[in-house]
């Protein structure tokens, strides 16, 4: 089973903080010795993260603003591809969260709430239709590559509280069946990463971190579990309480998928 652990070049968009950083860091450690390019808008993080990462010389990074403007982030990922043309793997780990009271509509921010979902959903599905032509041709010569996407827990039972960001994660974790699906025939191995509640600076409760650290699986046992998965090329990673959940409401959903497309191909000849 191909996994991280035979890539020679992996990006991971959003490591300026949390999980991102945490996965890029022990990607980095990982025997195979990939290159890790650390990526994220604040470009203080990076350079501090480089700094103070990278005795090996295999920690580079590239600041990127996900919600640039559809041409300027084709033309970002060309100049990533044609600065690193052994890259083989990317983890989308960028991501926000709101929260929205829809029993008080008139308090619903519809521009905060277009903004989460362009952060999590559109800019991703933008950035892997712009970096496929890349993998599909290394995928050609015969080399593995990967797409990690990152949902969430919330992707399977949501919070209601945060409704449109359990919207968007519910979004990526159907695209990335569906991506699974179509691209397994061009050597391209997508892999949804299925978090849990996780230390991070992403919970947007005000006043609650005191009490969310309670419950939390700290970045440390996280970031161990999910490796282990990673390494193992499990084709979804979950963790913590989401493996129970997923086992209970997802299981057979992606051999479904794959079940679903042979047949609708079958019938239509495409
Ligand atoms: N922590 C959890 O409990 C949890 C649970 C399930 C799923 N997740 C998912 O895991 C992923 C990582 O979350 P986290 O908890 O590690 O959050 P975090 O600590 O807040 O980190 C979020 C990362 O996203 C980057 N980002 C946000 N907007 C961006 C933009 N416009 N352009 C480029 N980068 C952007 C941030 O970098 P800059 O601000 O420097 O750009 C930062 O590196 C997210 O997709 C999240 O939905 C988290």
């Amino acid at each position: 089973m191909p996994s991280i652990s035979d890539c020679k070049c992996v990006l991971v968009i959003g490591s300026t903080a949390g999980i991102g950083r945490s996965l890029a860091l022990a990607i980095l450690d990982l025997p195979s010795q990939p290159t890790v390019i650390v990526c994220g808008r604040r470009k203080e993080r990076l350079d501090e993260l480089v700094a103070s990462h990278n005795a090996t010389g295999r920690l580079k990074s590239v600041t990127l603003d996900v919600l640039s403007e559809r041409n300027a982030l084709k033309s970002s990922i060309e100049d990533i591809i044609n600065a690193y043309p052994d890259l083989d793997a990317i983890l989308f780990s960028s991501g926000i969260q709101r929260a929205f009271d829809f029993t008080k509509p008139e308090t619903v921010d519809l521009e905060s709430l277009e903004c989460e979902l362009a952060t999590n959903y559109t800019s991703i599905v933008r950035m892997i239709t712009f970096f496929l032509p890349h993998l599909i041709k290394l995928g050609e010569q015969g080399r593995p590559t990967f797409l990690y996407t990152v949902s969430s827990g919330l992707s399977i039972i949501p919070a209601a509280g945060i409704a449109g960001y359990c919207a968007t994660k519910s979004a990526i974790h159907s695209l990335s069946i569906s991506l699974a699906v179509q691209l397994k025939e061009k050597n391209v191995h997508v892999v949804e990463i299925i978090p849990p509640l996780v230390e991070s600076e992403l919970h947007v409760f005000e006043g609650t971190t005191q009490r969310l650290s309670n419950f939390w699986l700290s970045l440390e046992e996280y970031t161990k579990v999910t490796m282990e998965g990673l390494v193992r090329g499990d084709p979804y990673v979950p963790a913590g309480m989401v493996v129970e959940q997923h086992k209970k409401f997802e299981e057979g959903k992606l051999e479904a998928a794959m079940k679903m497309y042979g047949q609708i191909k079958a019938m239509t000849g495409k």
